[in-house]
């Protein structure tokens, strides 16, 4: 291993160490992406009986969801906090999910074991996309069903995490940024050679709120990237002020009856 190649896989390390911090407190929004889970299942086409991989499942929504029509699911997530609350909501549910904590990068399972592996914005949040796909890839059957929810850049969650990407520091080289996987074109070039039978669909969730700034107060407090970063300028207000005003206009252009707007794209393949 070159110095670079060292220096390298110590930032994805270290991106991988925050990203167990950031998404930590995710299940205050599992009953709001548990609103998706329904609508990526019918995607994705599970049938009873499938083996099923939920990546990044997070608290386990739509792992769970898979598992009430009769698959056989496992999810793995990275932040170990969230796999516990998965386990709970496994005992909620009455089901028998096995959920364990790793990276999907680095995923704990043989080739060719799983006859559906799906994400609901999850892989998408992997440093390495071709590192993250090439396990999905490698732990499907040939003929299995890849299917995945990620959020487009152009809309308002892929607006709300290049803000915050733009205050957090560079990317290292073998990094992208996480919003390329809900480009069309991107990832058909990513996929394209590997699976047949494209298809892109796309869908939406709803979060509840009074008002723009109620909304932005969700963000500011709850999971994700934006209360890190408010806790890193707190001591910069004009950096701050600027901040929340770029925030406030990507909410208002999808705040309609007390709600923001979250439409998604969903991709499906066949692994050639
Ligand atoms: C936006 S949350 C979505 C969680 C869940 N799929 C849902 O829909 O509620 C992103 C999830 O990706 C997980 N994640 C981030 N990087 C990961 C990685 N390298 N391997 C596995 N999971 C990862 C986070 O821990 C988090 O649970």
């Amino acid at each position: 291993m070159t110095k670079d190649d060292d220096h390298e896989f110590k930032i994805i390390r270290e991106l991988k160490e925050n990203a167990k911090v950031v998404w930590s407190d995710f299940s205050l929004f599992e009953n709001f992406t548990g609103t998706a889970a329904p609508k990526v299942v019918k995607f994705a086409g599970i049938n009873a009986n499938d083996r099923v991989l939920d990546v990044g499942c997070g608290t386990g929504v739509l792992a769970l969801t898979a598992a009430r029509l009769g698959a056989k699911v496992v999810g793995q997530d990275l932040t170990p906090k969230l796999v516990e609350r998965a386990i709970e909501n496994s005992r909620i549910f009455g089901l028998e999910v096995d959920f364990v904590e790793s990276d999907v990068e680095q995923l704990p399972f043989e080739n060719a074991s799983f006859d559906c592996v799906i994400s609901q914005f999850g892989h998408m949040f992997a440093p390495r996309p071709s590192v993250a796909l090439s396990e999905m890839l490698r732990v499907l059957k040939p003929k299995g069903t890849i299917a995945f929810a990620t959020w487009p850049p152009e809309l308002f969650m892929g607006r709300f995490l290049k803000i915050n990407g733009k205050y957090g520091p560079p990317l290292p080289k073998s990094a992208e940024s996480p919003v390329l996987w809900g480009d069309v074109k991107v990832v058909t070039e990513r996929i394209s050679p590997y699976v047949e039978s494209l298809v892109f669909d796309r869908n939406r969730i709803r979060l509840q709120g009074m008002s723009v700034g109620h909304i932005r107060g969700i963000f500011e407090t709850g999971p994700g990237p934006l209360k890190n970063l408010i806790n890193k300028i707190s001591n910069e207000p004009e950096k701050l002020d600027i901040l929340r005003a770029e925030i406030n206009k990507s909410i208002s252009d999808y705040f309609e009856d007390n709600h923001l707007r979250l439409d998604y794209l969903l991709t499906r393949g066949r692994k050639i």
